[in-house]
């Protein structure tokens, strides 16, 4: 059978088993959607948002790209977020990396890919920005996983510094910023411990992460 029609088939049987085990749950989800989340992750393959969390259809708003960037200027991630935020009311945005990010590795070895590296000029800002911490670090792979978790710290910098989350933080909406990051190794998730609900947190944990900038 050819590859795409496995992929109809696959949808028929989980379409089917989710119809056995909840006979109204497309009928209810065609009607409205109500996340409380939103994931600001890495297109890489290996890390699917509602698998990772164990969440269903429905329960949260995803918005991927290459190395979970936050770009002051990205109108697709800045619409994302502002529906997000401002129309689904997301009580949570989870800005999730990944270690092995290839993303990441090419960015700090100056690889030449393509169109992509242009997109990884802001990866290799985070990278330039953070210089000094990185060359201590004696291996690649030390220093790429580094850079990994010093990304994510800074596009939740990027997150908390958006007009849409500044607005809802100025109007009093509840609404709290992580940074995580996931191991394709483990499967598991760690907190990076940047979590913000208000422009003061952000900026007390920011200090506390690098306190001499
Ligand atoms: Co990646």
């Amino acid at each position: 059978m050819c590859q795409m029609c496995d992929l109809f088939k696959n949808n028929k049987a989980w379409a089917s088993k989710v119809t056995q085990n909840d006979p109204e749950f497309f009928r209810r989800l065609a009607g409205q959607q109500n996340p409380q989340y939103l994931w600001i992750g890495c297109s890489d393959s290996r890390v699917p948002a509602n698998d990772i969390v164990g969440l269903e259809p429905g329960q949260i708003f995803v918005h991927r790209n290459v190395a979970n960037v936050v770009v002051h200027s990205d109108l697709n991630c800045l619409s994302v977020m502002q529906y997000a935020v401002d129309v689904l009311k997301v009580r949570h945005i989870i800005v999730t990396g990944h270690y092995g990010c290839g993303g990441i590795r090419a960015a700090l070895s100056n690889q030449k890919l393509g169109l992509i590296d242009n997109w990884l000029r802001h990866v290799q800002d985070v990278a330039a920005k953070h210089k000094k911490e990185l060359d201590i670090l004696s291996t690649d792979f030390e220093k790429e996983a580094r850079l990994c978790e010093l990304n994510v710290i800074e596009q939740v910098s990027n997150a908390c510094l958006t007009t849409v989350v500044q607005q809802a933080w100025d109007r009093n909406q509840e609404l709290t910023v992580h940074g995580w990051i996931y191991g394709l190794k483990d499967g598991l998730l760690r907190d990076l411990e940047i979590t913000a609900s208000s422009s003061e947190d952000f900026r007390a944990h920011y200090e506390r992460i690098f306190p001499n900038r």
